[in-house]
């Protein structure tokens, strides 16, 4: 990973040393509400529901232990003893107190870690694959990418203050696993008939009120131009985008308005002065970030003896068996796979981890990952390189601290919001309903039946749940001032991303599992041999799901 330089640890002890006098002043009365807000909103921090909330950057989501064992420090000494895991690959705070956030971005600092543009209206944390690097069906890295628009955008003095927080995602592979398509702009590794690495560009994605899947503006862009093409669409948008209106101020309102077309033609018209210039992607520079990247000291293993090992402790123990079938993935190096701990056992609040769960994973990754973990877009933590033959040692411990629950890719593996009991602007709760559903459906083998089923919630129409893009979403809706929730089918989140359709009128609270106990039903009825439920529903279409439900 990224390791910084004596710019970097510079630049983060004097950004603490200002933040820490801002907040003084505001706690002096100083600065007004309204002077304070950008200043912590530069530095991650939210007012909440009940307390603020402090979003830490985890850059491509890769943390060292050093990182891991801090975060589950300064929840114990400032929070309430966890931390959650964002849909953004990030780290959050939910309630530390105004006064504290200085001191724990001088410890965050300590370990290369800061808070830096995770809110306000700029250049967010730009995310990708968690399988980054190690997946057999990548054609790049996408990390160094990642680390290059992460250095180029962080202080980027033009796109401070943008019409609206700008959300940037790569992916390097034939799947994507970071959601690229519903953001500002999605890059896409690709090759030419050459050989040669380019992106393809999509510009303009999004959910929130207006979800949009991003449209492609660029087929295939040069690797040097990656910057100054970037640069192009971001100085359209800062020029061409609402300012006037917060809800219709992303790109992708400003792309729509425009037309792709025209769209498009506004970028080349604004690269034409940029192309070349001084934001020129070389070689060298690519290779030096690039440099951080590299492969760790792997052993020279046998895949075949690996595999036939696990084999026989698979037919031996069934629980592993089922735990291997959804958390691990194949490696590119023989000998080795990629294993995903799922932060999702019935009960807890999906993306919650307790400070010592934190220490625990870090033991985890010190033991059996390189020292390395990785957060996900649906909320859970991975360990990228971990030695085949060790994955039953690696089951046992992670089943005893609560992170083997064999739910990875499951309807119970939902991605949710903090709606309702955190979020200022929730019509209503989103983790309770998750947890109706956890229990409802807590039964692994009708799971397992069921296969991999994306259920995603948020407690408003802002979609921080994504569930425009879960096989199945669930919107927090409010009717009076009661809280209903509308269930919606047919979304999807990968290369072949689709926005949900709604089913109809929403339901009370304890309607809702009742509700998804129908939709799975009529899906297990209506399937054919193992069809996944997002191609039945693609094959049948919503109608037979909404008579079942509205029977
Ligand atoms: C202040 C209250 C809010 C809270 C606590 C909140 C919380 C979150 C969280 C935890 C995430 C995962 C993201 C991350 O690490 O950055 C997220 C993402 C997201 N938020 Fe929010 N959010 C808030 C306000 C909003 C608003 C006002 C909007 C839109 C108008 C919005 C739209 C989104 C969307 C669309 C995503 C995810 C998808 C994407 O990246 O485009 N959020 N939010
Ligand atoms: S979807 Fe709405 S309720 Fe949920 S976190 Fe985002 S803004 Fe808050």
């Amino acid at each position: 990973m990224y390791v910084y330089d004596d710019y970097d640890r510079q630049i983060l002890t004097d950004r603490v040393k200002q933040y820490r006098g801002q907040t003084d002043r505001y706690l002096k009365g100083e600065l007004s509400e309204n002077e304070f807000l950008p200043l912590r909103l530069q530095n991650g921090l939210y007012i909440q529901r009940l307390a603020p909330m402090l979003r830490v950057c985890v850059p491509y989501g890769m943390l060292n232990t050093k990182q891991i064992r801090k975060l589950a420090e300064l929840s114990r000494k400032y929070d309430k003893g966890y931390v959650h895991f964002s849909t953004r690959q990030n780290v959050q705070f939910n309630w530390p107190a105004l006064e504290h956030v200085p001191e724990m971005l001088k410890e965050l600092a300590e370990v290369e870690m800061h808070a830096i543009q995770t809110s306000g209206n700029c250049i967010r944390n730009t995310t990708t694959d968690q399988f980054a690097g190690v997946s057999p069906d990548e054609h790049e890295d996408p990390r160094a990418y990642c680390e290059i628009i992460r250095q180029w955008s962080t202080f980027h003095p033009e796109f401070a203050f943008l019409p609206r927080k700008f959300k940037m995602a790569v992916c390097g592979s034939t799947d994507d696993r970071a959601a690229i398509r519903v953001h500002d702009i999605a890059i896409e590794i690709v090759k030419d008939a050459n050989g040669e690495v380019g992106f393809r560009m999509l510009v303009g994605g999004g959910l929130g009120r207006t979800p949009v899947v991003a449209p492609v503006i660029k087929d295939f862009l040069p690797k040097q131009h990656l910057l100054s093409y970037l640069e192009a669409v971001l100085r359209v948008y800062n020029q061409m985008g609402r300012r006037d209106n917060k809800y219709k101020a992303r790109i992708k309102i400003l792309v729509r308005a425009m037309g792709v077309e025209a769209f498009s033609e506004a970028v080349e018209a604004e690269w034409a002065h940029l192309k070349d210039g001084p934001a020129t992607l070389h070689e060298e520079e690519f290779q030096r970030m690039k440099s951080f990247f590299t492969a760790p000291q792997y052993k020279q293993l046998d895949n075949e003896e690996s595999l036939s090992a696990v084999q026989a402790q698979r037919a031996e123990d069934i629980a592993f068996d089922k735990w291997v079938s959804r958390s691990v993935r194949t490696h590119k190096v023989a000998g080795y796979s990629s294993v995903t701990l799922s932060t999702k056992p019935t009960g807890v609040a999906p993306g919650d981890v307790t400070d010592k769960q934190l220490e625990q994973l870090a033991d985890l990754a010190d033991e059996f990952s390189f020292s390395e973990m990785r957060t996900t877009h649906s909320q859970n933590c991975v360990l990228a390189d971990v030695e085949t033959t060790e994955l039953y040692a690696l089951w046992k411990k992670a089943k005893a601290i609560g992170l083997a629950t064999p739910n990875v890719g499951f309807l119970t593996d939902m991605i949710c919001c903090p709606g309702g009991d955190y979020c200022a602007l929730a019509n209503a709760k989103s983790i309770p309903v998750a947890e109706a559903i956890q229990r409802r459906f807590d039964n692994i083998d009708y799971l397992h039946d069921l296969g991999p089923i994306d259920l995603n919630i948020s407690g408003c129409m802002n979609a921080c749940g994504h569930h425009h893009v879960g096989h199945i979403g669930i919107l927090g809706v409010d009717k009076k001032g009661e809280e209903f929730y509308q269930v919606m089918l047919g979304g999807n989140s990968g290369l072949n991303t689709s926005l949900a359709k709604v089913l109809g009128p929403s339901f009370k609270a304890e309607e809702v599992s009742d509700v998804i106990a129908k939709i799975l039903t009529t899906f297990t009825q209506l399937r054919n041999d193992e069809e996944l439920f997002i191609d039945t529903y693609r094959r049948v279409g919503i109608k037979p799901f909404k008579e079942s439900v509205y029977a």
